[in-house]
């Protein structure tokens, strides 16, 4: 049984999938029953020279002539950004033919629009590679955890921070020729600021949240903090003191709302994230019926992010086949999202201050003014001046801030040189 399919972008995914889907054609019809024939690419430039040629007769510079072909059946979107992928999406949706996508900004973006459009028409909108990469998470999540009550997403859902926090932790290498490599392997989207700002985690987890806790989460609601202002000095005494840095994404749900949030922190080194390293992803998902379940795997790349993609032409295809009217997959109802100074959070803070007696004292009572009370404290002396490195307990994200700011107006503070937040010991 044959399915057309229309690619719109045959880039790094598009390629790989492209490639996928000519070489594995007999494979795919042997374990599946379905032929999926890729009757046109589009792409930006016809003249580009690219790592698996797209064949001559099915090329096209003009993504809209791809939608409205009624010999494809199904259309695959991964080109990425806002527009025209999202018009395209909309006029592939409204003509009736099934979406499949790895566009989490759009899908975070325009996905409650998109999921009604998809619902209305009685087709499926699948966006299985959009969180993850290979692994497979917004299945679980839409399907097989669908009745249960989740409570905390947490994890690691940027392959290239992670990849680059890796490279300079591990290797010494520079923030700039790390994201070089993410960006030559194929990790970093077409704009790499997306990835170091935490704009990419910050869509995906506003996915897993909506996902997870059946209320819509706008990206805009997601804190966000990227890796930008992490320094080598930091990744050194992070691990001195049994640390290492992560690109969290943090979502949770309690009686009196939702929060999702991205920033760096510092993890334990015996915690289970801690070894989630180059390009991979790691997410926990936490329930009281299931306990914790751990997903994890190459989280960005051609390959392991086409083999997604390929999971919901399958199943796409199947329901097209069967002529399914496609039931709805998750519903959203309206929540309360907390504002993230009402959460609780540990912090480490380095601060240069005069190595003097009483200083200890007065930073400790800073803190302590604002309720935050301090775990631990190192001290490395350089003559007058001293650096101190600080862990605080659990306490109120508004009090950390606002004993940090305190701290910058005493006189034996001379600066407050960095704040990394840092995760509980347990997973
Ligand atoms: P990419 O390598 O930059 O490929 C984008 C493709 O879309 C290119 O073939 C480009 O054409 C084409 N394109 C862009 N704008 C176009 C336009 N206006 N008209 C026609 N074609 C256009 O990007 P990618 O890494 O494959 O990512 C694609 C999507 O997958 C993005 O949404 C990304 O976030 C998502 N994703 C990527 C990964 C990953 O590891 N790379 C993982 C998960 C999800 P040209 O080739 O002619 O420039
Ligand atoms: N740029 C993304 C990442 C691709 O590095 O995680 C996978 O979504």
């Amino acid at each position: 049984m044959k399915v057309g399919i229309g690619i719109l972008g045959g880039g790094t995914v598009g390629g790989a999938l492209l490639q996928y889907l000519i070489n594995e054609q007999a494979a795919i019809v042997a374990k599946t029953g379905l032929e999926l024939e890729v009757r046109r690419v589009a792409v930006r430039s016809l003249s580009k020279t690219r790592a698996f040629p797209i064949p001559v007769e099915i090329i096209t510079d003009r993504p809209e002539q791809l939608i409205d072909d009624p010999s494809i059946d199904l259309v695959v979107e991964l080109m990425g950004g806002l527009e025209p992928a999202g018009d395209l999406v909309m006029r592939a949706l409204q003509a009736g033919k099934p979406v499949v996508t790895a566009n989490k900004e759009l899908v975070a973006a325009r996905g409650a629009e998109l999921i009604q459009r998809a619902e209305e028409k009685g087709v499926s909108l699948l966006f299985e590679a959009a969180v993850g990469g290979g692994i497979p998470i917004i299945r679980p999540l839409s399907e097989s955890l669908a009745g249960e009550r989740i409570t905390r997403v947490l994890g690691i859902v940027n392959g290239t921070t992670n990849y680059i926090l890796t490279r300079m932790s591990e290797d010494d290498l520079g923030f700039d020729e790390a994201v070089e490599e993410a960006q030559a392997l194929g990790y970093a989207e077409a704009d790499p600021t997306a990835d170091v700002s935490g704009a990419d985690a910050a869509a995906k987890t506003a996915i897993l949240a909506s996902l997870a806790f059946g209320t819509w989460v706008s990206v805009d609601a997601v804190y966000r903090e990227g890796i930008e202002s992490i320094e080598p000095i930091d990744l050194r005494f992070a691990a001195t003191l049994g640390y290492i840095p992560k690109l969290l994404a943090i979502g949770v749900e309690t009686p009196t709302g939702v929060s999702a949030r991205v920033h760096p922190a510092l993890v334990p080194l015996d915690h289970p994230l801690a070894s989630v390293r180059g390009a991979n992803n790691a997410v926990f998902i936490e329930g009281p019926q299931v306990g914790q379940l751990l997903f994890m795997g190459p989280g960005a790349g051609g390959g392991p992010t086409a083999t997604a993609v390929l999971g919901d032409i399958i199943d796409a295809a199947r329901e097209l086949l069967a002529h399914a009217q496609v039931a709805p997959r998750i519903r959203f109802a309206p929540g309360r999202l907390r504002d993230f100074g009402e959460i609780e959070t540990k912090w480490y803070v380095r601060l240069e201050v005069a190595d003097a007696p009483g200083v200890l004292a007065l930073v400790a009572g800073t803190f302590g003014e604002f309720g935050v009370s301090i775990k631990s404290v190192w001290q490395e002396g350089r003559g007058e001046d001293a650096t101190l490195l600080l862990i605080t307990h659990d306490a109120l994200e508004a009090n950390q801030r606002a004993a940090v700011a305190a701290l910058r107006s005493l006189d034996v503070v001379t600066e407050v040189a960095a704040t990394i937040r840092v995760q509980s010991d347990e997973p």
